[in-house]
């Protein structure tokens, strides 16, 4: 297996198979761009899991993504993509950059569900983009973001309905998207603590509540503690549907 890229919580490898790489999930959390480092213990284990689990949910709801199967606690076999450099963020309440950027209060909930993209390049720093920004730098097709902001939506909703049911609260996360071989548009990435923010629904206390990376961001502790009880949420929730 030869390492093609090492990012900030994942490492790509090759695999005998050209069309097949595999994608391993570290401990490693990182957040303002890498400015602030640290380690979350069994991190990439549970954001494996969770990844699979929710990748799996998606696509039994008919949303194709880059999963083939999981073969290790923190390993997954995905299909080879070529990544679309936007990161698409959907919010259904405010929180974060939102925030800081329209003087939004934290947890207003949004009038509509919003779908944003975010340049993909460490360098720029991730800078949200226009539409016409998006189609000047030819990030993608006028028809690839009618469907990425489509599927995106229609992600948010079953993943909305999902972390419902396991009485979590889904108010904002990151997708990324890549296209296959027959250029076909997959879901890629992960789906997990580390991508989303996620408020558990039996607290009301504005920090308590917080089951995600701004634990880690925002140094409210118990960081471990909250990825486990979201993974536990999901898998239990998962296996009593089965
Ligand atoms: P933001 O409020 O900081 O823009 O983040 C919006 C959502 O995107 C939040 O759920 C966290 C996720 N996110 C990532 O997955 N990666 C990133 O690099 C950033 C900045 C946010």
């Amino acid at each position: 297996m030869e390492k093609l890229y090492e990012g900030k919580a994942k490492i790509l490898y090759s695999t005998d198979n050209p069309e097949e790489l595999l994608t391993h999930f570290k401990d490693d959390a990182t957040a303002f761009n890498a400015q602030k480092r640290g380690t979350i213990l069994e991190k990439g284990k549970m954001n494996c899991q969770i990844t699979v689990a929710l990748f799996q949910w998606l696509e039994s709801k008919g949303i194709l993504t880059h999963l083939i199967q999981q073969i290790a606690e923190e390993q997954i076999l995905v299909k080879r993509v070529q990544i679309i450099p936007i990161e698409v963020v959907v919010r259904n309440i405010a929180a974060g950059s939102l925030c800081r950027q329209t003087g939004l209060r934290e947890g207003d909930k949004l009038p509509h569900s919003l779908v944003e993209f975010y340049f993909k390049n460490d360098e720029l720093g991730d800078p949200l983009l226009t539409r016409d920004r998006l189609l000047i730098l030819e990030l993608a097709t006028e028809e690839q973001l009618k469907e990425l902001q489509t599927l995106a939506l229609e992600i948010n909703q079953h993943l909305q309905q999902f972390f419902a049911s396991c009485q979590i609260t889904l108010v904002d996360f990151k997708l990324e998207f890549g296209i296959d071989s027959h250029g076909k548009i997959l879901l890629a990435d992960e789906i997990s603590p580390d991508t989303c923010r996620l408020w558990d629904q039996s607290e009301q206390d504005p920090e308590k509540r917080v089951m995600d990376k701004d634990r880690f961001r925002r140094d409210l502790g118990q960081v471990e503690n909250a990825y486990q009880q979201v993974h536990k949420r999901v898998i239990d929730k998962l296996s009593s549907l089965k």
